[in-house]
């Protein structure tokens, strides 16, 4: 069959990636795709908001499934749009209304205490009662996490470390629209100390199956220092996700959400994302997204051995339970370069080198996240996040460090990334 995917980041290449092994793949069209996504498939240049061009594209094409790589054409409504028009495919992502449950923080919250998923106590704020949400600040204990309702390009969240500077941020949210309509409503919750980890599930709205996790790193320092970015690299599997708490994961939080979209109606044909954080033990919801994650895709779809195209066609004709999940042996790590700058302001168009993979490079992938071909035909940086670099190994830090020798091959100009991934499993391997 003919699949279309959309987006042009790391997540995409490495989707594209295992999309393209399926012996379901015939042609595979990526929009716009990148650098990378060009050694998996065609890319075509169209805009991933003109929902009506891909409708038009899919016709024209053929195109079965249309996988949507980032949230925004999701929580924009494009499976709506394609599902109702003359197009016959099966789109993979979730409706307008469920994408909401990444598109509002306060749709999100108000779904996890309907269906009692464990997550931060909360309330919820707009102008309107914004003298009550001053006083709630005061009382409330500290640190303070702040969240603007909508999408805000991954700045909408903030860890207010006194009450003067929460009281700030709220002012500049609502009063002044920092995010605009995104922060018109702000989420005040309750800090959990804890480990964070990221699990991806598929699902048809009533089934599901969980297809893999990951630890992500999402301060741009070394030991999560300075400020937060996309991510700077990741780890799977991640040691403490043993069976018994997987089995809480699935018990307390999966099958509460999976069931809780069945009985509310909400349509839904996708990944799931759960930001989980393990608090002594026990897993929270800090927020979930409707797609996957990146660069947890660029471990995640190594890992997974099983057919991903099958498992689109199993969600699509209600066999997704019957479907065999198994992973690949061994320890998969990713590390991202980045432009030097970011995630502040950065420059683009440094042309980047990347050798051909050494003998002993083992099975590493160089997944494309924020690259383009210039005129001249250079691979040139187009973007903060630039080249996630994904390796095999038998542990977790032979993984990190297969991944950092391929990254002592490759240059550009500022280019910057953690030497610390997996730091904190590293004595336990
Ligand atoms: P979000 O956009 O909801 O993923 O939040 C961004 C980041 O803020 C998360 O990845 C966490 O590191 C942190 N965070 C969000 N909510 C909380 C919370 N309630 N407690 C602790 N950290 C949080
Ligand atoms: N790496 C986190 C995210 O994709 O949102």
């Amino acid at each position: 069959m003919n699949i279309l995917l959309l987006g042009n980041g790391g997540r995409e290449h490495a989707l594209a990636w295992k999309i393209k092994q399926s012996y379901h793949c015939d042609n595979l069209f990526i929009a716009p795709g990148n650098p990378g996504t060009a050694e998996c498939g065609t890319n075509v240049m169209l805009d991933i908001l003109d929902f009506e061009s891909i409708k038009q594209f899919s016709i024209d094409n053929k195109i079965s499934i249309v996988v949507v790589g980032p949230e925004e054409p999701l929580v924009k409504g494009i499976y709506d749009y394609l599902t109702n028009s003359e197009w016959n495919g099966f789109v993979v992502g979730p409706s307008k209304e469920a994408a909401q449950l990444e598109g509002s923080k306060a749709f999100s919250k108000k779904f996890m205490q309907r269906h009692q998923i464990p997550t931060a106590a909360y309330a919820e704020f707009t102008k309107d009662n914004f003298e009550d949400g001053k006083q709630y600040i005061q009382q409330h204990s500290l640190p303070i996490v702040l969240k603007a309702d909508g999408l805000a390009a991954g700045k909408g969240v903030v860890i207010a470390a006194t009450h003067e500077e929460a009281l700030q941020v709220f002012e500049e949210m609502i009063i002044n629209k920092q995010f605009g309509d995104a922060s018109s409503k702000v989420v005040i919750e309750q800090f959990l100390p804890g480990i964070e980890v990221s699990v991806f599930v598929l699902t048809n709205g009533k089934d599901y199956q969980i297809i893999g996790h990951a630890k992500d790193y999402k301060r741009i320092g070394e030991g999560d220092t300075g400020l937060n970015t996309g991510g700077m690299g990741c780890v799977t599997p991640v040691p403490f996700m043993n069976d018994a708490f997987m089995h809480e994961v699935e018990e307390t939080i999966i099958k509460p959400t999976v069931n809780g979209l069945y009985k509310e109606e909400l349509i839904y044909n996708g990944f799931i994302f759960f930001g989980l954080i393990n608090v002594e033990g026990k897993p929270f919801v800090i927020e979930y997204n409707c797609r996957m994650g990146d660069p947890e895709t660029e471990v995640v779809m190594p890992r997974l051995y099983t057919d991903i195209v099958g498992l689109f066609a199993a969600m699509d004709n209600g066999t997704l339970e019957d479907v065999n999940i198994a992973y690949n042996d061994g320890c998969f790590a990713t590390v991202m370069a980045v432009s030097g700058g970011y995630p502040g302001s950065y420059e683009k168009n440094k042309v980047i080198t990347i050798p051909p993979l050494s003998e002993g490079s083992g099975e590493a992938i160089v997944f494309h996240a924020g690259t383009k071909q210039d005129e001249a035909g250079n691979i040139v940086t187009n973007g903060g996040r630039v080249l996630a670099v994904t390796s095999q190994g038998n542990t977790l830090t032979a993984a990190v460090n297969q991944s950092k020798k391929i990254l002592e091959q490759i240059s550009f100009e500022g280019m910057y990334y953690r030497r610390d991934i997996g730091y904190e499993f590293s004595k336990l391997i």
